[in-house]
């Protein structure tokens, strides 16, 4: 690991909590909540880590978080993710999580906004890492069911700055959920939505004119439009990519064919994240360096993509000058 890429203080804006469970961990809880898994031990869990799409993912990825069940079980997975990402240097995170994956479950929502906030907090007053928290809808559910998830979230939603949209992307347009977002809007939550990661260019124009987002989680597919690539870059709209997650759900086959250094030389506002790290072979630091490595990226490149993210997140403008 290059000691730049190690040192370079870091703001992570895409990053599942739910995809930060390791496989020791989705055993741990497992033992702890005397739920049986479909498979026999760690090494059974890492070897369906083979990936061919998102959706192939996304099986995997439902079936590891239904070991979370208490308060406690969410405060520790976040914790440890807070503990990796200290020890990477991420100054700030903005992390979502997926509430209708838990409350289909019975678990309360109390429970699992609670228990991320908890450990939140706690990493904030002993580390002083700053971060916000994004209620996603998962998209290939229905629209109906997102409302609801709105409705159950207004006791927590101090706790909440944004809502996201993530999940099986292609089928499930950023159309769907137009009067939710508009909802949304009005009760003051920021917006981003994944467009443009497996679905087409369509999707991230979609998210931009109905939903009104402000950020675009992904948005590689932005590389075969370029008109779409010209408004990105004059508009500033962050793309918030995720390399290894790339790699592995084969969105590239080859981490040197990478559109990142293409987008961000056309002006884009593109940004460094680890998306679901226990699954994609790396946090913070493995994404930077896969761009080192794979994609020749030089530091200059890298630290240009960091400041981005510092331009691109939800702090203040006080607080994002402590952080250059
Ligand atoms: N949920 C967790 N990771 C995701 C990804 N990369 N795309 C869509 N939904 C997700
Ligand atoms: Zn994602």
């Amino acid at each position: 690991m290059s000691t730049f890429i190690n040192e370079l203080p870091k703001v992570e804006l895409h990053l599942h909590i739910e995809g930060t469970l390791e496989p020791e961990m989705v055993f741990a809880l497992a033992r702890r909540n005397g739920i049986t898994l479909d498979y026999a031990d760690e090494g059974a869990l890492k070897a369906a880590y083979d990936f061919k799409d998102l959706q192939s993912f996304l099986d995997v990825y439902y079936q590891g978080m239904q070991v979370l069940l208490t308060e406690q079980d969410f405060f520790d997975m976040t914790w440890a993710y807070l503990e990796r990402a200290h020890a990477e240097r991420v100054r700030h995170t903005e992390i979502f999580f997926d509430p209708q994956a838990h409350t289909d479950r019975g678990v309360p929502l109390a429970a699992v906004i609670g228990g991320i906030h908890r450990a939140l907090e706690q990493a904030r007053q002993q580390w002083g890492l700053s971060s916000r928290l994004i209620m996603s809808f998962l998209r290939h559910l229905s629209e109906e069911s997102a409302f609801e998830t709105l409705h159950h979230a207004e006791p927590f939603r101090h706790q909440l700055s944004g809502i996201g949209l993530d999940s099986s992307e292609k089928g499930n347009p950023p159309s769907k959920f137009v009067r939710v977002y508009a909802a949304a809007r009005e009760q003051g939550f920021r917006l981003v939505a994944h467009a443009g990661e497996e679905g087409p260019p369509q999707y991230i124009h979609d998210a931009l004119d109905l939903l009104k987002v402000e950020r675009i989680d992904h948005g590689v597919a932005a590389v075969h439009d370029r008109h779409l690539m010209e408004r990105l870059a004059r508009e500033r709209i962050p793309l918030t990519v995720c390399p290894l997650s790339n790699l592995k759900l084969r969105v590239v086959e080859h981490m040197g064919e990478h559109p990142m250094l293409k987008l961000l030389h056309a002006g884009l506002c593109v940004t460094v994240n680890s998306d679901d790290p226990a699954y994609f072979g790396g946090y913070m630091n493995a994404n930077y360096q896969a761009l080192q490595q794979g994609l020749g990226a030089t530091d200059g490149e890298l630290l240009q993509m960091a400041l981005n993210s510092v331009e691109a997140c939800w702090l203040s403008p006080e607080e994002k000058a402590v952080l250059t």
